[in-house]
């Protein structure tokens, strides 16, 4: 195949991978834009399997069949709540297959004076092995496995062991720069192994969402660099791409959280949790209410926004917020949904969840253009979000979340609050929220909550 014909395609591809990411920050235009990138995938994987002197067809074949088996399996059977381990992972085997590329070049005899390629095998080495260790802790403590969330497993010295081991590994990168050697290989792949459990052990389940965005980045990284070994311009560009999308996530998920990034890498919590006391923010001055009285409510209401979270999901009350919508609708009702950006338990979880129940994605409405329009709403329905509706957040600068963007639901003239109990969310803290003249509470599961409500409304009819 001609270098030109190679190097347009590997173009081809690029353009479709830039479109695709264009197209997933859009719900409509998500699936569009999943097809684009593997479609760019695809191109850009015959070209690079016709144009290489590829040794046998056969392995490959193997070696997709079994991948691939794995692979769909595990998209199949895997459970939503379970995705973000299931990302930290792929993030690990992806970080892995960037390792052994290198290690397999360290073997390649024609690369011996290449010092850009003899510093790429280096650095993938050093960053594949990172991510390969990091992701697997991450997904054990995901995962809940004892080892690693009892905190049995520890690497002493915390902060300084992190940075002469970081230290190290550039150490023997720079080595091996200069006068290559498989030994020093080795020795950077232990040191590097060591580093990613060294800093990703000591980081709290809480903060495992954004460490896995991180990782991400860093396979990215790690594929754009192993594209240097082999001059490979089409992994390049696509490792680079993930490299930088895994870095925005990070931020974002980091802004919404009110976490900074050094914060959470070096467990750092946020003070001031402790001293705040359930019983003093609630005492008799928390109202409960039936789906009788909130449907009437409902009955009258014009304008209703859904503020959907955690509970939502754990209750797999999608549908029956479909439906809920769709009595109101019929009503003459207009019904929005209020998105946060990190409620849930990972990004865009709210969105997966209401796109499964086929809400129409016009009526998912970000935070900052819908935190506007509470003030003109009639009843904000909360269904199993807490912490993303804390005013805390907003007015008592003493919070640990004082800072984070919440959405402002106590602004609407009306707040129903749909939860089992007073019980806090992810943050521990409890939320003055349910405390306020205009909120009431409608205790119980999410879905059958809102079946009731929904029985209740079409009653009135
Ligand atoms: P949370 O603050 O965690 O609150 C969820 C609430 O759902 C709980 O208070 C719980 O109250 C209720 N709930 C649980 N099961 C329920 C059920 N079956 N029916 C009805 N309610 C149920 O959720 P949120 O407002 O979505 O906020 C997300 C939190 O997670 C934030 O603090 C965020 O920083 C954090 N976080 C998010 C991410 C991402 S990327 N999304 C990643 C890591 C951490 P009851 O027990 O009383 O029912």
């Amino acid at each position: 195949m001609s270098s030109t014909v190679v190097y347009l395609a590997y173009l081809v591809a690029a353009v479709l991978f830039i479109l695709g990411i264009k197209n997933l920050t859009k719900p409509r235009t998500a699936v569009r834009g999943n097809q684009l990138s593997s479609l760019g995938m695809l191109i850009a994987v015959v070209v690079t399997l016709l144009d290489q002197q590829i040794l046998s067809y056969s392995w490959i074949i193997v070696g997709m069949i079994i991948g691939g088996g794995v692979g769909t399996y595990l998209a199949r059977t895997v459970q939503m709540t379970a995705v973000p381990e299931m990302v930290a992972a792929l993030n690990g085997f992806g970080g892995g297959a960037s390792l052994f590329v290198a290690l397999a070049n360290v073997a390649d005899p024609s690369m011996g004076g290449n010092t850009i390629a003899q510093l790429s095998i280096a650095v993938t080495v050093l960053i594949g092995s990172v991510t390969l260790s990091g992701s697997f802790v991450a997904f054990g403590k995901l995962r809940e496995l004892k080892v690693f969330s009892d905190g049995s497993l520890k690497i002493p010295g915390g902060t300084l062991t992190n940075a002469i081991l970081f230290a190290v590994g550039l150490l023997l990168v720079l080595l091996h720069t200069n006068a290559p050697s498989g030994a020093l290989i080795l020795l950077l792949v232990a040191v590097a192994i060591v580093l990613g459990l060294a800093l990703v052990l000591p980081i709290g389940g809480a903060d495992m969402p954004v460490v896995i965005a991180l990782l991400n980045s860093y396979s990215g990284i790690a594929a754009a660099t192993a594209g240097f070994i082999s001059g490979n311009t089409v992994l390049i560009i696509s490792g680079s791409l993930v490299g930088a999308s895994g870095l925005i996530l990070t931020q974002i998920m980091c802004k919404a959280m009110n976490r900074s990034l050094t914060n959470v890498l070096f467990g750092v919590m946020a003070e001031g949790g402790e001293t705040i006391d359930a019983d003093e923010v609630y005492a008799g001055k928390v109202k409960s209410s039936s789906p009788e009285e909130v449907a009437m409510m409902l009955e009258t209401a014009e304008r209703v926004v859904i503020v959907p979270g955690y509970g939502l999901a754990m209750a797999q009350a999608q549908h029956a917020v479909r439906e809920l919508a769709n009595v109101m609708e019929a009503r003459g009702t207009e019904v929005k949904y209020a998105i946060h950006p990190v409620a849930g338990r990972m990004p865009g979880h709210m969105n997966v969840l209401l796109a499964e129940a086929e809400v129409p994605y016009e009526q998912l409405v970000e935070m900052d253009e819908i935190n506007p329009q509470f003030e003109q709403t009639d009843v904000a329905i909360v269904i199993g979000a807490n912490d993303v509706t804390n005013p805390m957040a907003r007015e008592d600068k003493g919070s640990p979340i004082y800072g984070m963007p919440i959405l402002n639901v106590d602004k609407a003239r009306n707040v129903i609050i749909v939860k089992r109990s007073l019980s806090p969310g992810f943050a521990g803290l409890p939320n003055p929220l349910f405390a306020k003249d205009n909120a009431l509470m409608l205790f119980g599961d999410g879905k059958k909550a809102i079946v009731e409500l929904t029985a209740s409304l079409k009653e009135a009819d």
